[in-house]
């Protein structure tokens, strides 16, 4: 039987498993959702056993746990090593979401859940495009599976696995769908994606939480001086000024900016999908660049003193902030963090105290269009969407990526079938029952052309 004929017939119930795993609510940052995450993993060992995967192990870590699965056809054939992951983000604020997160539903040919896109749907195009091929014995590479629970919460234990399993996850390249397209008739492929240094920041003033009337003036308002801080983290043409920060930016060529603008974008488009009258960013640079080739730096979260119903008359002890920057080649994530956590230190007025606290992070990636695997996803797509498609520089961060060739020597293909318009971290998330088969229908082009192009 052909695969598509197979990917035809089996497409209701490819959708109805997928919905299954969507009902899981596994968000790794919520530590009362510990047990779903065990039952999420063990959902996916089961299905890659049930695709017809040998070997399929749910490995313990010091967090939650990865799912191994392999099959190997041939010794002289490539392997190709599947990452993607079967956490989510959390669903805060639940209110602005039109049917629940964990119920998923389908409106107008999309699938509204949380991880709808981000990335249960695109993991499970692999379980299903590895069924087909397998179905139809047209498996044209060996493959590995490695599915991890904490890629939304930075992949610190999936670090220490790969480096403790360096034979058991030999492979030629890594095939990861966890990224997004310019449109559905614009096929795309990231080949860069940001890297990134998160930290929180505490502000104490004085040492409880004081009568904003009697103290008010005399003494230090940690939020004030917070919020001080971070606007100064910013000059007037949104430079950042973090002293060296810049420093390792690769500088891009006029063609590549050229190249990079080239790519279908509206602006006017982007600001009425936003709702803000105008964009904001670095002076000198398109909104397209600002995300693909530059670094930023943002605050996250910021809180303190009193939120709660109507008004309390209060100047807090404490004030803290989340903050992140993403990282562009050549920066380090753990430079940058040093860097942010210097300059933080002395812009501090002595009337505060500030701690700042490094959460996680991760390198910028940068791959390149010529080579075998680049081509490979790049036929693939042309063969399924009768396009060539464009190369992009992503402004997300998987965190693992840049380990995965520092560690393993390995180069990852990031072949990923969302839109900008699937809302990933976002109330309403959802993805395109288009993009769900489309990338089913792809991924087996991707396999054969490996195989034929590696040979
Ligand atoms: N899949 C995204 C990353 C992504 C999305 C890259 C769209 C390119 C286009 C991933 O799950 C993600 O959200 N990563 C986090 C990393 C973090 C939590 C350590 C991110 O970028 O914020
Ligand atoms: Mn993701
Ligand atoms: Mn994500």
């Amino acid at each position: 039987m052909q695969t598509t004929q197979y990917l035809n017939e089996n497409k209701d119930r490819f959708l109805s498993e997928l919905l299954d795993f969507l009902r899981i609510p596994s968000i790794s940052a919520d530590p009362t959702h510990a047990a779903d995450m065990t039952t999420t993993a063990q959902w996916v060992h089961d299905k890659l056993v049930a695709a017809g995967a040998d070997k399929v192990e749910i490995c313990q870590t010091a967090g939650y746990p990865i799912v191994y699965g392999e099959k190997m056809v041939d010794p002289a054939l490539p392997t190709v090593l599947v990452y993607g992951h079967y956490d989510v983000q959390p669903v805060v604020p639940l209110e602005l979401w039109i049917t629940p997160p964990f119920e998923p539903t389908i409106r107008n040919e999309r699938i509204y859940a949380r991880g709808a896109c981000d990335d249960k749907g695109q993991v499970y195009m692999h379980v299903k495009a590895f069924e087909a091929m397998m179905q139809t014995s047209s498996l044209a590479c060996n493959v590995k599976f490695m599915i991890e629970g904490e890629e939304e919460v930075g992949s610190a234990n999936l670090n220490t696995f790969c480096i403790q399993n360096k034979e058991r996850l030999k492979a030629d390249v890594v095939l990861i769908s966890d990224t997004s397209m310019i449109a559905n008739d614009v096929p795309s492929i990231d080949v860069g994606l940001r890297g990134l240094s998160y930290v929180e920041v505490e502000v104490t003033g004085p040492n409880k939480d004081l009568h904003s009337g009697v103290y008010g003036g005399a003494v230090a308002n940690p939020i004030n001086i917070l919020a001080k801080m971070i606007a100064q983290m910013h000059d007037e043409n949104g430079h950042i000024t973090i002293p060296g920060f810049y420093d390792d930016v690769r500088e891009n060529s006029a063609q590549e900016r050229t190249d990079m603008n080239q790519a279908p974008f509206s602006l006017d488009e982007y600001k009425k999908d936003l709702g803000v009258d105008e964009v904001w960013g670095e002076t000198g640079y398109t909104t397209l660049e600002r995300t693909g080739i530059r670094p930023t730096l943002d605050c996250n979260g910021i809180w303190g003193g009193y939120t709660g119903e109507g008004s309390k008359t209060v100047l807090p002890g404490k004030a803290f902030a989340k903050i992140s920057m993403r990282l562009v080649p050549n920066q380090s994530s753990e430079k940058t963090t040093e860097l942010f956590s210097n300059y933080f230190k002395s812009i501090a007025p002595k009337s505060v105290k500030v701690e700042v606290r490094p959460h996680h992070g991760g390198d910028p990636v940068l791959t390149p269009t010529d080579s075998i695997e680049y081509n490979a996803a790049a036929k693939a797509m042309e063969a399924t969407f009768g396009k060539t498609p464009i190369p992009t520089r992503g402004g997300g961060s998987i965190p693992i990526v840049a380990l995965f060739k520092k560690e393993l020597g390995i180069s990852s293909v990031l072949m990923g079938f969302g839109l900008d318009i699937d809302a990933l971290h976002s109330p309403n998330e959802s993805y395109g029952l288009f993009n769900f088969y489309k990338g089913i229908e792809t991924i087996p082009h991707f396999f054969k052309n490996y195989a034929e192009m590696k040979k």
